[in-house]
């Protein structure tokens, strides 16, 4: 069927795809999603076939409300439950110890597993329709850059989803924060789009990446080179003296650079972080089918969404 547009009746036509065993990419508020049924094992596993996966992590399950997703869970302490009830639906995961119910495919046989419900209207109202919540990674292919439009995701996955509803560019442009729990304290497994100080204001102070967790497997974004683009990524300060010339592309945050590259891309004019991680992925998509060989971008503030914009930025020049 391949891409059109989140009409009411398309948004039905993809809930009873996914009723089916079908696979369906979906708008949400962060960047888009492959959802298949979670509840349907052999339907998750599509899902990693089209994303050329080369094993299986855990899914993130969608939700169209926190009772319904409270009950993927098998517990929930006091403090996720203010998280829940202040930030959803938005940009927060939560992984926590699963109810029965949650396939292993979902969780790759893990004890806990993550869940949140988004804030896109086209998201809820297919969750709603399918009547069952919906296991969605990023609906790129494997290591490569997400999604944040319709037309991205046909780039990249082609017909390999059954379906693809196109609802317009994502608003907030990075992955969600994803969110675990060690003995009532939150731990910060992903930096995302709700910033972290904005978490920690509910939930008391968090533990940052960089320590161990025990039998949890980190958070994709731990794996080293993800969210690459194409061409080599170099990180640089502002202002610092960089090759010029039709083989180099430039990311600035807020100016635009003195001299001639390929393509200059400048994420927010009035240096916003929040219109920088909106429009983050779309200008490295850019930037890469440019042709430029290498791709110097900016450092931007390292709080708020900037911290989602640097980790994605250095996973993108890991080597
Ligand atoms: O904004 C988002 O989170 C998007 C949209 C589509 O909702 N989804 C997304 O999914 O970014 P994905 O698969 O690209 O990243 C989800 C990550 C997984 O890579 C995994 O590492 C982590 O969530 N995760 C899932 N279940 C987990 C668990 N039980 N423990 C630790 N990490 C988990
Ligand atoms: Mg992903």
């Amino acid at each position: 069927m391949g891409k059109v547009k989140a009409t009411p009746e398309n948004v039905k036509k993809a809930a009873a795809i996914i009723r089916g065993g079908g696979v369906a990419a979906f708008p949400t508020e962060t960047v888009y999603g492959l959802g298949a049924d979670g509840l349907n094992p052999e339907a998750c596993a599509r899902i990693f076939e089209i994303k050329k996966r080369p094993r299986f992590d855990p899914l993130i399950l969608h939700e169209c409300s926190a009772a319904r997703a409270s009950r993927l869970f098998s517990g929930v302490p006091a403090a996720a439950r203010r998280l829940m009830k202040r930030f959803w639906p938005g940009p927060l995961t939560l992984v926590l110890p699963k109810a029965s119910a949650v396939p292993d495919i979902v969780t790759a046989g893990l004890p806990t597993v993550a869940v949140r419900v988004p804030a896109n209207r086209h998201a809820l109202a297919l969750i709603k329709a399918a009547g069952r919540p919906i296991a969605a990674p990023s609906a790129n292919s494997f290591g490569r850059l997400s999604p944040t439009t319709a037309a991205h995701v046909q780039k990249q996955l082609g017909c390999g989803p059954d379906i693809i509803l196109d609802g317009g560019r994502t608003a907030i442009g990075v992955e969600s924060t994803i969110i675990t729990f060690e003995g009532g304290r939150p731990v910060l497994l992903r930096p995302g789009g709700l910033p972290l100080e904005e978490i920690e204001k509910v939930a008391g102070p968090a533990v940052k990446q960089g320590r161990s967790y025990g039998r949890t497997p980190p958070a994709p974004g731990c794996l080293k080179k993800h969210y690459a683009p194409r061409s080599k990524l170099v990180i640089i300060t502002p202002g610092q003296a960089v090759k010029q010339g039709a083989r180099t592309g430039y990311l600035a945050f807020s100016k635009e650079p003195a001299g001639k590259f390929r393509m200059v891309k400048v994420l927010s004019r009035s240096g916003d972080l929040r219109e920088a991680a909106a429009g983050l992925f779309s200008a490295l998509h850019q930037l890469e089918a440019s042709g430029a060989a290498v791709i110097y971008a900016e450092r931007v503030p390292a709080h708020g969404l900037g911290r989602a914009i640097m980790d994605r930025l250095g996973r993108a020049s890991a080597a």
